[in-house]
């Protein structure tokens, strides 16, 4: 679509415009849940809404939630619009109060100020730099997974991911072998998760949280069972002073550079102070719950798709022995395996973990022909928009040779954002590119994996994008290749 480019400065800010009527796109005629019901009878999956509504009215489409304008977008100029360009007209939606029920005041959950102050204490926790010292983790706990299987065996890929990348993140954040705190955690967050689901379904959720009602009560003990492990390794750090290069010291390390630099030669300045334990606990968490389910579905979705794609997964196992020889990978071998990089980034276009996106007006919006009011909720999706046969020819199809860099320059930057954009682009990028490249190439060097026949195979989009059911495998070891490797 051409769309006239929108004025970057707020309507609100120029009092003769302000009375403007607001002009809609086109979208549903009545309110939702009337228009599901009618039409679907299946209020439960949002990707088929957002899939008729691309198919129906085109780029940008509206609709109305009781009050609520809600605006969904399939356009990537106007997706960088919302989440670069006037980017300070949005906040994320309103549903993050329900998340923060469980993520406190965490980077995903915050907003304006502190927000940009929290990013910038922990960005040095992700530079690149940081993050390849976890290279040689990643792969010591994927080669240990490996060397557990029976070749014939069967087993259900998606719950064996979640425990590999749940140990990694695990083990970044608070470098010691942590494994029976860990199983402790995730029994936590799998009730927390199983209860969260219905939460955030429910309007206004954290106003009755503390209700006396059996879920509540249950959601409410595991959240403080998982608060009291997180906050004892705090106190346990915080008691030796010592400095493991894990990301729990370097957020406890971390000092706000900017008040540093503006406090530099003051002599009242205040010693820089860091995060208190509170703030500590709420970007631990967010961390890692941010930092293990998304990139378990990435892995499972790939290795789903190479089982469905034997020519694939069989250039990729080319690269993998070419370029290691039998050795396990480390970091430095990266550069060699753009194959093994670019099967991940095609599952993600199609697979996606964090499958859409939202923000919520804070002033009018003229975005493209229309004008909205403050207070209108926008919607985006990976899902549908990395699926689109005006970015992507013939769009179901696996192809990894869409992400060479010829190919991905033929393409708007929005076309492609499972990583979202802007200010709040995930700061763990780098680190899921690296431990999906080093996963992948240490697991396929040794094994190939098909789907056990007759399974269904389903998305089911929840907080991430899960499968929806159990993706049962069967491991083959590599019978010639493997001789070739070292261990
Ligand atoms: C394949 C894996 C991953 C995907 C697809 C993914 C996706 C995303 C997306 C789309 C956002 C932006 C959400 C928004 O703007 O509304 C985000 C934010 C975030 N991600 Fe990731 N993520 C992944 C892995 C990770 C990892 C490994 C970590 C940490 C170790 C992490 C930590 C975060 C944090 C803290 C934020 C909030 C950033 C902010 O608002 O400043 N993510 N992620």
């Amino acid at each position: 679509m051409a769309t006239p480019s929108p004025s970057a400065t707020s309507a609100q800010n120029d009092p003769e415009r302000e009375s403007e009527p607001f002009r809609f796109p086109p979208g549903l005629q009545r309110n939702l849940p009337l228009y599901l019901f009618r039409r679907f009878f299946r209020p439960g999956n949002p990707i088929l809404l957002f899939e008729h509504l691309a198919k129906t009215f085109g780029p940008v489409s509206h609709y109305k939630l009781g009050s609520s304008n809600i605006v969904f977008i399939n356009d990537p100029d106007l997706i960088r619009e919302i989440l670069v360009t006037q980017a300070s007209s949005f906040i994320k939606e309103r549903t993050q109060n329900r998340m923060k029920i469980l993520l406190g005041d965490g980077l995903i959950t915050s907003e304006g100020e502190f927000h940009m102050r929290q990013r910038r204490i922990a960005a040095p926790a992700f530079h690149r730099q940081r993050i390849q010292a976890y290279a040689g983790m990643m792969v010591e706990r994927a080669a240990a997974m490996r060397t557990g299987w029976q070749s014939g065996q069967t087993f259900d890929m998606s719950a064996a991911m979640m425990e590999l990348t749940l140990e990694i993140v695990a083990r970044t954040l608070f470098a010691t072998d942590v494994t029976a705190a860990i199983r402790e955690i995730n029994d936590e967050v799998n009730v927390i998760m199983r209860l969260y689901n219905y939460l955030i379904a429910l309007p206004r959720a954290e106003s009755y949280l503390h209700w006396p009602i059996p879920g509540l009560v249950r959601f409410r003990k595991a959240r403080a069972r998982l608060d009291a492990q997180v906050y004892r390794m705090i106190a346990e750090r915080r008691a030796s002073n010592e400095d493991r290069g894990d990301l729990l010291s370097m957020l406890m390390a971390a000092r706000d550079e900017d008040e540093a630099t503006a406090d530099a030669g003051r002599k009242d300045a205040a010693p820089q102070t860091g995060m208190s334990d509170r703030q500590l606990r709420d970007e631990v968490i967010t961390i890692f719950l941010a930092g293990y389910e998304t990139v378990a579905n990435a892995m499972t979705w790939t290795w789903y798709l190479l089982s469905e794609n034997p020519a694939a997964a069989e250039r990729m196992q080319r690269e993998i022995d070419d370029a290691l020889e039998g050795r396990l990978p480390t970091l430095d071998d990266l550069p060699r395996l753009r194959y093994t990089e670019m099967v991940f980034a095609e599952s993600m276009r199609l697979y996606p973990p964090a499958w859409a996106m939202g923000r919520q007006s804070t002033q009018i919006v003229e975005l493209g022909p229309y004008r909205l009011p403050a207070g209108t909720y926008f919607f985006f999706s990976q899902y549908i928009l990395q699926r689109s046969e005006q970015f992507y020819p013939d769009p179901l199809r696996f192809d990894p040779e869409r992400f060479t860099p010829e190919q991905k320059a033929t393409r708007p930057r929005f076309a492609y954002f499972p990583f979202g954009g802007g200010s709040r682009q995930c700061i763990g990028e780098a680190f899921a590119w690296m431990e999906g490249v080093l996963i992948l190439a240490t697991l396929a060097q040794r094994w190939n994996f098909g789907m056990v026949p007759g399974q269904t195979v389903d998305v089911q989009p929840k907080i991430t994008l899960r499968p929806k059911y159990p993706m049962m495998m069967v491991a083959k070891e590599r019978g010639a290749n493997s001789a070739r490797l070292k261990m």
